[in-house]
């Protein structure tokens, strides 16, 4: 019950991993705030989790700012929000990279800048395992990633005695893939879990007890951990 009476926010979430933090924070009696860009999506949550929704585009400077003078000082903060645009590298648009970091790295700048912190308080950045699991037609998402790990370690020393942690999962099943065609969405993840030496993928849930660990363990701090069912070691 360490959460008990905290203050979080969890930026992204109304959907995927940071719901999942955003309902273990709820079941735990921390007071939740969601935020996201999508005003209706977030409502229907917050409604939901009875928790308090402001909404937030982590692209935009002023948003982001609003979201932390709205919430005031606060005990954690997650930051899972991002919108990713990859393709092949020769051709692949600018636009798409550019607004791919700007949404996953400097959105996540942004939280950490505009965050004030109470006493005890933690950072937890989301990545991915593909900062060191690259694979084809990803770069700027392989880039994004190893670049908010080297951030979270970089902020734990600037932001101290804050606490500044990064969660890289694996594939973890979630609204993410929404786009996709349903039946290659779920012949990707069957045989994602068929890979794997935990034989399955992973959970919002799964994320979200890790990152629980994150806010609650005093020691933890500067710490990249990856949670991949195994992804690393086959
Ligand atoms: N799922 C996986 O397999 C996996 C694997 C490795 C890493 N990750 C990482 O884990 C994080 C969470 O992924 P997920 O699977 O939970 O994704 P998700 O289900 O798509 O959730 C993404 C959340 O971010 C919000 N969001 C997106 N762009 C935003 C913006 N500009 N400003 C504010 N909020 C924004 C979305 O809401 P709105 O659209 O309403 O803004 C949504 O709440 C991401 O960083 C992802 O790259 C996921």
């Amino acid at each position: 019950m360490q959460l008990a009476g905290k203050k979080i926010v969890v930026v992204g979430g109304s959907s995927g991993i940071g719901l999942s933090i955003a309902e273990l924070a709820r079941r735990e009696g921390a007071d939740v705030i969601v935020a996201s860009r999508n005003a209706a999506k977030l409502d229907a949550v917050a409604e939901r989790l009875n928790a308090i929704a402001i909404p937030t585009d982590v692209t935009d400077d002023k948003s982001v700012v609003n979201l932390f003078k709205s919430s005031g000082p606060v005990d954690h903060v997650v930051v899972t929000a991002a919108q990713l645009r990859s393709g092949p590298f020769k051709t692949v648009a600018m636009e798409d990279v550019r607004s791919t970091f700007e949404g996953k790295f400097w959105g996540a700048w942004r939280v950490a800048r505009a965050a004030e912190f109470r006493k005890g308080g933690s950072l937890t950045l989301v990545s991915g395992f593909l900062s060191v699991r690259p694979r084809p037609n990803s770069a700027i998402v392989s880039a994004a990633n190893a670049a908010l790990e080297s951030l979270a370690r970089a902020l734990a020393l600037e932001l101290a005695p804050v606490r500044v942690n990064c969660v890289s999962p694996g594939i973890i099943d979630t609204p993410i893939r929404a786009a996709m065609p349903e039946e290659a969405r779920k012949e990707m993840l069957a045989k994602t879990a068929a890979s794997l030496p935990v034989g399955r993928v992973g959970l919002g849930e799964d994320v979200a007890r890790l990152i629980a660990v994150c806010m609650t363990n005093g020691f933890m701090t500067g710490s990249t951990i990856y949670l991949d069912g195994g992804a690393l070691v086959t």
